[in-house]
């Protein structure tokens, strides 16, 4: 990739700031989890996986913050990270997931000193980093095998190698099929308000010169009844136990344009962002953002002053409308709660030679 969405380097978090995109390309330096925070909130970093590396950063930053000699002490700072963290955006699961993850090294680890705390959060930060670019390799290269040779193909917002730690989910698969010799053309929605299709997609795909158009976000309809678009593939930001999906505002209108006109609807995540705590896509929290994405432009006011408006960030499709859930632990299509449940919970999880397996767990 000819750009880093984020790196760790010399302690600090690297943030390519997309903000600014795609005029120009600066990098914002994190030295704080509560800058990690902000540059969350302010969509500096954003696209569910990246927004999960970022805060296993800032875990890790918190972490490096402490000044706690003793492990309640230090439970207690840590508990204060988090909640700053996870309160920055509420959709995208993989930040739980992400935070989790971190505070289970943290309590593993607990009893060998903060030093060793310190470097195990370090190696688990970095591991995560790793782990999504691999994800995202493995499950573009799975799904490109829904992609036919000659296909024109819609995507919404950005789900890029911006919204990861590289290579992408949406586009990760889009961008498997083009590197496999497929003769592909990607519709970039515009994605109103925040503009992730025209900023940053756009960007991505042209500096990878696959050959893209950018739409409004109200073209594609006439656009699939016009027979131009073969299927349309998009991100999640979190997916729950029945496959209702959480997406970019206006994914749900993409999906039922798709049913309309029998094209595939195609959603590509990792494993992390399945949330199957959560059975179905009502009770999934939908982030609310400022009015000003609306009212304004650029900086200046396009509303008439006192405007009333509404601004979810994201919406919930649900499952019917859902053609496959691609993932990189395989391809779902149909039956997704039993589908979701095997790929979360694989037969090895069960099987009672695994030393942390549910046999074990059932004697302690
Ligand atoms: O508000 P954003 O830009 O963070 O929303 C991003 C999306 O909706 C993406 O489609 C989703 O996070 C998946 S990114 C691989």
């Amino acid at each position: 990739m000819a750009f880093k969405t984020l790196e760790w380097k010399k302690g600090k978090l690297v943030l390519l700031d997309q903000t600014r995109l795609p005029l120009k390309e600066v990098y914002v330096e994190c030295l704080t989890y509560q800058e990690v925070a902000q540059a969350i909130k302010n969509m500096v970093v954003r696209g569910a996986p990246a927004i999960g590396v970022a805060a296993a950063f800032g875990m890790l930053l918190g972490a490096r913050e402490s000044n706690a000699r003793t492990p309640a002490t230090f439970r207690r700072e840590m508990d204060k990270v988090s909640q700053t963290l996870l309160a920055t955006r509420p959709t995208a699961v993989n930040l739980l997931w992400a935070v989790e993850r971190m505070k289970r090294v943290a309590e593993e680890n607990m009893g060998k000193g903060m030093l060793v705390v310190g470097k195990k959060l370090q190696e688990e930060a970095l591991r995560l980093l790793e782990e999504d670019v691999q994800t995202n390799r493995e499950l573009g290269r799975q799904g490109q095998i829904l992609i036919p040779d000659g296909c024109s193909i819609l995507t919404h917002c950005n789900a890029g190698a911006l919204a990861t730690a590289g290579y992408g989910t949406a586009l990760g698969v889009i961008r498997a099929a083009f590197e496999a010799g497929k003769r592909i053309h990607v519709f970039i929605d515009e994605t109103r308000p925040f503009l992730q299709g025209s900023r940053l997609t756009a960007w991505e795909l042209m500096k990878d010169g696959i050959p893209c158009t950018l739409i409004a976000d109200n073209m594609a309809g006439a656009l699939m009844a016009q027979g131009k678009i073969q299927l349309t593939i998009v991100g999640a930001d979190r997916i729950v136990a029945n496959g209702d999906v959480a997406n970019k505002i206006g994914t749900y209108s993409l999906a039922r344009l798709c049913h309309v006109h029998r094209i595939p609807f195609y959603v590509a995540a990792p494993t992390s962002t399945i949330d199957l705590s959560i059975k179905r896509g009502e009770a999934i929290p939908i982030e609310q953002r400022s009015p000003a994405e609306l009212t304004s432009f650029n900086g200046r006011r396009i509303t008439p002053e006192g405007m009333r408006v509404l601004n979810p960030a994201f919406d919930v499709t649900p499952h019917r409308y859902v053609t496959a859930i691609i993932t990189e632990k395989g391809i779902i299509q149909k039956f997704f709660r039993t589908g979701l449940k095997k790929i979360c919970f694989p037969p090895s999880y069960f099987s009672p030679s695994r030393e942390e397996g549910w046999e074990g767990r059932r004697r302690r």
